[in-house]
């Protein structure tokens, strides 16, 4: 049987294309209730300049995908991360206008272009990391940075760089699908909090940022963002998994049973019978069980248009 892609273990292209589904669906409700577009729109105003984006830790393009086509104008993102399979491995849907990816090392430096409502997105995908170059980003040339599922991942100096970054630029942000440790299992049981508790503790390993803040990022990125003069919007973006109704909902219900019990017995290796005795009980029930997973996105304008 086809095992589901694992949720710690890095990224993969089979993991970020789960997820890709149930983040799309989140955004979509946090958009509606921060009116995300509009007020973008509006902080923007009328300009005939395409709109110029930052995608940090941008995988396969998920975010871009999503929040691309409600842009409704022409745009330019640059799209990066430190990882050149995953830049490798974006949809055939954009069409390449330069030098093919492969043996590309450093710079892709490749332009791709989606068209979209007769309003071309002009892609650039870029391989850095972002631990240590994120000043090396044209920062002074950004309308937008954005980042999904990205500053959970992160350390409290990284997050101080990002809004300093961001600040000086006068750049808007959207920082999107960030964890807030809430996991509700329908029907639950009895070692539930216990194993969420655990994996927590595991997503504060460091990620190469520094020990990660978890879900301690969104209330440090806000307070950081309103210290800086930023108007600061938020809404939930939670993955809503039903295993019954949603045709990818049993292999992500599988994907985050293994990937949890993972974390735990990693976090708690003399805990290991009880982990799997919770891991059997969850995958027994796989099939009709439902899980909230709480996310919170961002979006932070700042006092002054972008000229
Ligand atoms: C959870 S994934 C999210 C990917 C994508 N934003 C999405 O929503 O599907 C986190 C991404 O951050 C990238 N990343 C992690 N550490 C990084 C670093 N030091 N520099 C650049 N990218 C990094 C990973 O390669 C991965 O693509």
């Amino acid at each position: 049987m086809k095992q589901p892609p694992s949720t710690v273990d890095g990224f993969s292209a089979d993991w970020l294309g789960l997820r890709e589904t149930f983040d799309s669906d989140a955004r979509a409700v946090a958009a509606r209730q921060m009116q995300l577009v509009d007020r973008l729109q509006r902080w923007r105003g009328p300009t005939s300049r395409p709109w110029r984006v930052i995608d940090l830790g941008c995988g396969t393009g998920s975010n871009l995908r999503w929040l691309a086509p409600r842009l409704v104008c022409a745009q330019q993102w640059l799209a990066v991360d430190h990882d050149p399979a995953l830049l490798h491995a974006w949809p055939a849907v954009f069409e390449a206008t330069a030098t093919s990816l492969v043996n590309a090392t450093a710079d892709l430096g490749e332009v791709a272009l989606w068209p979209l409502h007769s309003t071309p997105v002009q892609i650039v995908r870029r391989q850095l990391d972002l631990a240590e170059h994120l000043e090396a980003l044209p920062w002074q040339h950004a309308d937008l940075v954005t980042g999904s599922a990205l500053i959970d991942l992160v350390g409290p100096a990284w997050l101080k760089r990002l809004v300093t970054n961001c600040s000086a630029a006068q750049s808007s942000l959207l920082l999107t699908i960030s964890v807030d440790g809430r996991h509700h299992w329908h029907p639950a049981d009895r070692d539930d909090p216990w194993v969420s508790n655990a994996f927590a503790e595991h997503q504060q390993r460091d990620k190469g940022f520094g020990a990660a803040l978890g879900a301690g990022a969104v209330p440090l990125l806000v307070r950081l963002l309103r210290e800086a003069g930023y108007r600061v919007f938020q809404a939930h973006s939670d993955w809503q998994v039903d295993a019954h109704d949603h045709p990818q909902g049993q292999t992500m219900i599988d994907a985050m049973v293994d990937g949890l019990a993972r974390a735990a017995q990693e976090q708690m290796p003399a805990e290991a019978p009880r982990v799997r005795a919770w891991r059997t009980r969850r995958k027994t029930s796989a099939s009709k069980s439902r899980l909230t997973v709480g996310h919170i996105d961002v979006l932070a304008l700042p006092p002054e248009r972008k000229g």
